[in-house]
């Protein structure tokens, strides 16, 4: 028993080791990690990085409206970002006459900056350590209902006192580890940034979706804002006279580009991720759950893909949500490949047969930790079928547009008919529903979405069991049996595909008009499935997920006591992390290997494949490229466009700065290679490169291109 035990925790050791590069860091521990990282060639310490006391990196970084990462790069509250996270930005001021997606934008003055209603930018104040605090009256026997009554009082308190100790403050807890451990993080929020610069599309959108998680790379994917505040420097909502706001800290930009072998260092606010889950987990996703996404999406993408290259102003249209619907579709297939190359569920199921012997070694350690990889096991088979119905929800039920939409509708109708709603509240919902319905339609095809629905209820119908179906869709086949023809009965019969009726209605929304839409094929249809799953599904399912977030707390504190040795690091949750590893290319597949960086003359070389659509760059670029003229930004005649390295991260970390080993801005962070796509769920440093725009494609654009050389006066370049 001993001597094997032994031999697992060598083995244990040896799989550890390899991994260096893995991991996303928090920054108020990143002491722990900083004689690794200055092996690898950082020169900064652990208090540049992140201090409550001084300025240091973090004071120069935020998150970037919902769900990206941006860095201050000037004494004015200039910011970078990826031109994919301020794509809505960009988009809501384009018109026909004045398109800016197409064209580019580059305010002049500062006058000539655009203000976006609703887009955020958050600053971390600080994080705190508050486990003690959380759990001070949790106990190990206590119920689960009552264990985490007590730690959200706990937080709320915490939260409701940061918040008032600044001007535009907010305040959240997290659990870490599985909950394990529970972090504050205390935010200073700025509402007011406005748009300053952004290359057209074909710069910044570069290769598009023929490109998208695929290296080599050349887009030139970023955009330029500017925080604005008050007199005081404090935030504020829009006003015309803010004034640019004065980071503590802003990046000084370097010039001097990369070698294979660079230390670099990413720093922002990855997602999710999921690193901890068992075998069960990963075949669950890559047997089950992707496959069917996938074949899901390839119905839907294929349907969009005919109307679009038919039709120029359904390809306008639909150029977003083909984008939103590509992007995890394509991700999910990476994933999946990624995982079943490295054999991720025969490794997870390895490391799982370590746990169970090493639970096996002690009684005591029998008694915390022996019981759980079997209930591990009895609960991801229940939530199979369960998981394959929510996905069909979320992927062909909420795929189709109408019915998507017609949920919109639900909470407002019931208020109609419940006599204690409150009619203020009824208007106001009703206004606000009324505004999402005129957007709605601005990009709605119904010849599109009636195809989208026959496939999706044919797809349901074909393969989700008998029993986890609404009894409807057996009726309507047994009726109809051509999913095409009852489309098309529903879509010319259906209140929901019109957009002026469905506005009168809901203007006057009384019960008789209430009614119209309740009756309507579409919301009965909505509403049969909707009423399926809540009934059938919707419980037991969040009983399963909730009770495997408990295992997973247990498990993560076991596999942290049997490798004490190891540094463990939190899955990805939204919140700041640092992560770190070394430019270099990798070889993804036998006979293949790809270089770290690349240059302009892969933009030129794309552009000769005349039949992409992707790859059109701009003329003056191209005009630029033959002349050569790139400024001081050019490196062996030619012009470095992105570069990949190690770093590990994920969505969320788009737009996140790309630091080198002093600390100064070397470019920014925008994807992941392809290849790379599963280390949400398991990394490896033979494949997992993230991609990084090289800060002098971006200077060059700015400067040769833009010619807004009065941005380039704001930043601090360094040689
Ligand atoms: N794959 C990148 C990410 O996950 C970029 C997505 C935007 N670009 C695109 N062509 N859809 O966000
Ligand atoms: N493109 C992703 C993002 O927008 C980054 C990634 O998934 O690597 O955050």
């Amino acid at each position: 028993m001993r001597k094997t035990f032994l031999l697992i925790m060598l083995s244990v050791l040896l799989v550890f080791k390899a991994m260096a590069d893995e991991g996303m860091w928090i920054p108020m521990l990143i002491g722990k990690n900083i004689a690794d990282m200055q092996r690898l060639g950082f020169k900064l310490t652990a208090e540049d990085l992140y201090s409550i006391n001084k300025s240091s990196l973090k004071d120069a970084i935020v998150q970037f409206g919902g769900g990206c990462t941006g860095e201050l790069i000037s004494a004015e509250g200039l910011l970078i970002t990826n031109h994919h996270c301020g794509y809505p930005e960009i988009q809501s001021h384009s018109t026909v006459d004045n398109n800016l997606l197409a064209n580019g934008f580059w305010a002049t003055t500062r006058a000539d900056e655009l203000p976006n209603p609703g887009l955020k930018v958050r600053f971390l104040v600080r994080m705190d350590d508050v486990t003690n605090l959380v759990l001070k009256n949790v106990t190990p026997s206590m119920a689960e209902k009552e264990r985490q009554k007590l730690i959200q009082e706990v937080a709320y308190s915490l939260i409701d006192s940061a918040k008032k100790e600044g001007v535009g403050y907010e305040a959240i807890v997290r659990p870490f580890y599985s909950g394990n451990q529970y972090f504050m993080f205390v935010y200073q929020v700025f509402e007011d940034v406005r748009l300053v610069g952004a290359p057209p599309e074909s710069i910044g959108k570069f290769g598009g979706d023929t490109d998208n998680w695929v290296w080599p790379r050349h887009t030139g994917d970023f955009s330029l804002f500017r925080i604005y505040a008050d007199k005081n420097n404090n935030p504020a909502p829009y006003s015309p006279g803010n004034v640019p706001f004065k980071p503590k800290k802003f990046l000084k930009i370097s010039t001097k580009g990369v070698k294979e072998g660079d230390f670099t260092l990413v720093y922002g606010f990855p997602g999710r991720t999921q690193q901890y889950i068992t075998s069960h987990a990963v075949n669950l996703l890559i047997n089950q759950s992707n496959p069917h996404k996938i074949q899901l999406r390839d119905a839907r993408l294929s349907i969009f893909n005919r109307f679009m290259n038919a039709n120029d102003t359904i390809a306008i249209k639909y150029a977003a949500k083909h984008a939103r619907v590509a992007n995890a579709w394509k991700k999910w297939i990476g994933e999946t490949m990624g995982l079943n190359r490295l054999n991720a569920v025969g490794k997870k199921q390895e490391l799982e047969s370590m746990f169970a012997a090493w639970a096996a070694s002690k009684p005591d350690l029998k008694e915390q930790y022996g019981w759980l990889l079997p209930k591990f096991a009895a609960f991801y088979n229940e939530l199979a079928p369960l998981s394959l119905v929510v996905d069909y929800r979320n992927e062909a039920v909420y795929g189709v547009e109408l019915l998507s939409f017609a949920s919109r509708f639900e909470r407002l109708l019931s208020m109609v008919f419940d006599a204690n709603a409150d009619r203020g509240k009824l208007k106001e919902q009703s206004d606000n529903l009324q505004e999402y319905v005129r957007d709605f339609f601005k990009d709605f095809e119904l010849a599109v979405d009636k195809e989208v629905f026959a496939s999706m209820m044919q797809a349901y119908y074909e393969r989700v069991p008998r029993e986890y179906q609404p009894d409807f869709l057996q009726r309507l086949t047994e009726q109809q049996g051509n999913w095409r023809k009852l489309a098309g009965q529903i879509y010319s019969q259906t209140v929901f595909a019109d957009s002026v009726r469905v506005l009168t209605l809901l203007h006057d929304l009384d019960s008789t008009n209430a009614k119209e839409f309740i009756n309507d094929p579409i919301f009965s249809i909505y509403s049969e499935f909707e009423g399926f799953y809540r009934r059938n599904v919707q419980k037991r399912y969040f009983e399963i997920t909730d009770s495997l977030e408990i295992l997973y707390r247990y498990y993560v504190d076991g596999l942290m006591r049997m490798q004490p040795d190891k540094r463990f690091f939190p899955d990805a949750n939204s919140t700041l992390r640092i992560a770190y590893g070394k430019v270099g290319g990798f070889s993804p597949r036998d006979g293949v290997v790809y270089n770290f960086y690349t240059t302009i003359d892969g933009i030129y070389e794309k552009s000769l494949q005349r039949d992409v659509p992707d790859y059109v760059p701009p003329k003056r670029l191209m005009e630029l490229y033959q002349a050569k003229d790139f400024g001081p930004y050019a490196v062996n005649g030619t012009l470095p466009v992105a570069f990949i390295a190690t770093n590990h991260t994920t969505g969320g970390n788009s737009g996140s700065p790309v630091l080198d080993a002093e600390g100064n801005l070397i470019g920014v962070n925008f994807d992941r290679c392809w290849e790379s796509t599963m280390s949400d769920v398991m990394f490896d440093p033979n494949y997992c490169r993230n991609i990084t725009l090289d800060i002098r494609y971006v200077l060059f654009i700015i400067d040769r291109f833009a010619g807004a050389n009065h941005l380039l006066s704001e930043m601090v370049l360094v040689q």
